[in-house]
């Protein structure tokens, strides 16, 4: 595993969130909160990023992630840069290590990737200048470290910050998510008491993956009294096609309903990482409903990033 510190042992790079400390990670949650904003108030925004210029390097789709990276290191007063991989030299076959030598020739001092080859981003990480630093936006379906901050972030502000009482149910396809494997690890990381994993055989994860985690193979059974319930998408892109179910079945056994809601706690909160396929893993009535959290968790997105961005950066001199 690739070591993210520096040598006085700063975060230098943000790809994954195992090992994490709790002390860290309930540092990086009370700094987010310090920016989170309600709708219609100021956007909170500082300097400490000026003369910092960031690279947004997407090869898979993103509406929430790249925005919110982008708004987060603007906010902190960085330059940033959207590079639209499509039309760049990567569509001619340039290496993505010559893409960043380039950029890095061009003073870019951190790059957001998100790309759907597991091991890409630790590959540029350990390839970069030592000045430079590289964060996750999501890497295949092994890890999506800024979402599961603002997960935890969510999770925090609507029922405190003794995790250990808790109990968070992960439902559907959790077998091919890099949100799930995020949340599992920052989940584990603040002490969450019962982590349950609700999902069908074939979207179960390994048997040596999520360790200490309850399986249940029915939302009838995983959801009972539970204070948390996190939806997940199928993964239709990393699954063979034959594998993926019809969407009116799997909403018949799987989608959260108003009537599978009622199995949790009735103070229990909805959470999905989106994009969501309504009608697939959840009904309308459900992720528009009072107990859903899915809003709160974009706006918490643009709150945790900027902390993360802050905690990373190591601002330079402006010069003139
Ligand atoms: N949750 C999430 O990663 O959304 P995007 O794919 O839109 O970035």
């Amino acid at each position: 595993m690739i070591n993210q510190r520096r040598p006085d042992g700063s975060l230098r790079h943000l790809i994954t969130l195992d090992g994490l400390p709790r002390a860290e990670l309930e540092d990086l949650l009370a700094r987010a909160q310090h920016f989170v904003c309600e709708p219609g108030e100021q956007p909170r925004a500082n300097q400490s990023l000026a003369g910092i210029t960031i690279g947004n390097l997407f090869t898979e789709p993103s509406t929430r992630t790249r925005v919110s990276f982008e708004l987060a290191g603007r906010r902190l007063g960085a330059e940033v840069v959207n590079l639209e991989v499509q039309l760049s030299s990567r569509a001619k076959g340039e290496t993505m290590l010559d893409t960043i030598y380039t950029l890095q020739a061009l003073h870019f001092d951190m790059f957001i990737i998100r790309d759907p080859q597991a091991g890409v981003v630790a590959h540029v990480a350990e390839n970069v200048a030592p000045h430079v630093s590289v964060l996750s936006a999501g890497e295949a379906h092994v890890s999506h470290p800024t979402q599961g901050l603002l997960d935890a972030l969510t999770i925090r502000q609507r029922k405190g910050d003794r995790f250990e009482r808790l109990t968070i149910a992960v439902v559907g396809d959790i077998r091919h998510s890099r949100v799930a494997r995020s949340a599992y690890e920052v989940f584990r990381g603040l002490g969450v008491g019962d982590l349950r994993l609700v999902a069908p055989a074939a979207m179960m994860p390994d048997a040596g993956e999520f360790a200490g985690t309850h399986r249940f193979a029915t939302p009838e059974e995983g959801l009972r009294d539970v204070d948390v319930v996190m939806m997940l998408r199928i993964q239709k892109e990393r699954m063979e096609q034959a594998a993926i179910p019809d969407g009116d079945d799997y909403f018949a056994r799987f989608g959260l309903t108003p009537a599978r809601l009622a199995f949790a706690k009735p103070d229990a909160i909805v959470m999905h990482p989106q994009p969501m396929n309504r009608g697939v893993e959840i009904d309308s009535a459900v992720a528009d409903g009072p107990q859903s959290v899915i809003r709160d968790q974009v706006r918490n997105g643009v709150a945790m990033r900027m902390a993360v961005l802050e905690t990373i950066a190591r601002p330079r001199p402006l010069r003139s």
